[in-house]
């Protein structure tokens, strides 16, 4: 188990700031069907560890400084761990999530009533297939989508809309990197990591036109789902597993805290799909 590392807080870079997560406990996760080549159903998953690994990741960003909202479990719904894919939430708007495939229908209406608790003025229901911060990642003032195999391009005018942000669409073409959150980090509001070949030509000529100083990730990285991470400005949680994105983040003056993810990785997930921010702006 990865123990915690020493908090650097107070000296962090003017960019951190202290975020609120929501996370949802893996009480009942498990891998019973697949809809996603990570997933195998004859493999067993071991949900204990996966608890220890969530309680960890939770701890983690308590100790630096962030603030965790926990959405309770519903029995029957094993993937609602992720809870990135929850929905989309900036400020006084949010959209909760209409998912593509039936099994997990029923995360949207729990996220939604949820979300309904936050008192938020601008909350409503997907009308289109959109997969939450799955899909659509905030980076400063836009919002990069994901299309290809689960949020619609129609999800992504839908979202343009409700926000009143420009959204950028990205089409997604390797079916291991299902969501943009699997290939794409941000990172810190100005640039992000990437995986390009997860991505169309036409996609990756728009990413490299809008970051010219982003990280490109090692296939070794994206295929342990290094991309999968949480900055918060400063400190990226990522899998431990993503050596070479560690350095090449510490290259660029961030601070890297690795952590291992390995049972929740057999449903195709990692630290940012754990993790839903609620961005104050
Ligand atoms: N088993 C889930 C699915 O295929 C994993 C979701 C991972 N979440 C994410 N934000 N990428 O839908």
């Amino acid at each position: 188990m990865t123990s915690v590392a020493p908090l650097h807080v107070e000296s962090a870079s003017p960019r951190w700031s202290p975020r609120r997560f929501v996370m949802c406990r893996p009480d009942y996760f498990d891998v019973t069907y697949s809809i996603n080549p990570w997933m195998n159903p004859a493999e067993p998953v071991d949900r204990s560890r996966a608890i220890e690994q969530w309680e960890l990741l939770r701890t983690i960003y308590a100790d630096y400084g962030h603030t965790v909202e926990v959405v309770p479990g519903v029995p029957g719904l094993p993937d609602m761990v992720f809870a990135a894919n929850g929905g989309l939430i900036i400020g006084e708007r949010a959209i909760s999530a209409r998912f593509t495939h039936p099994e997990r229908a029923a995360e949207g209406p729990a996220y939604h009533r949820w979300f309904a608790r936050l008192g938020l003025s601008g909350l409503v229901a997907a009308a289109e297939v959109n997969e939450g911060e799955g899909d659509f990642l905030l980076v400063g003032d836009r919002l990069l989508a994901g299309m290809g195999f689960r949020s619609s391009p129609s999800a992504h005018a839908e979202v343009s809309r409700h926000f009143g942000l420009p959204v950028v669409s990205l089409e997604l073409v390797d079916p291991r990197f299902y969501h943009l959150d699997t290939v794409l980090l941000p990172l810190g509001g100005r640039t992000i990591a990437y995986y390009p070949p997860a991505f169309s030509q036409a996609s990756r000529a728009i990413l490299a036109e809008l970051y010219p100083d982003a990280i490109t990730a090692t296939e070794a990285d994206a295929v342990v789902l290094g991309l999968n991470g949480v900055c918060d400005g400063h400190t990226v949680f990522l899998s431990s597993r993503a050596t070479d994105l560690h350095e090449a983040l510490c290259v660029r003056g961030y601070h890297p805290v690795g952590i291992e993810m390995s049972e929740l990785l057999k449903a195709g997930g990692s630290v940012k799909c754990c993790t839903l921010e609620i961005h104050d702006r």
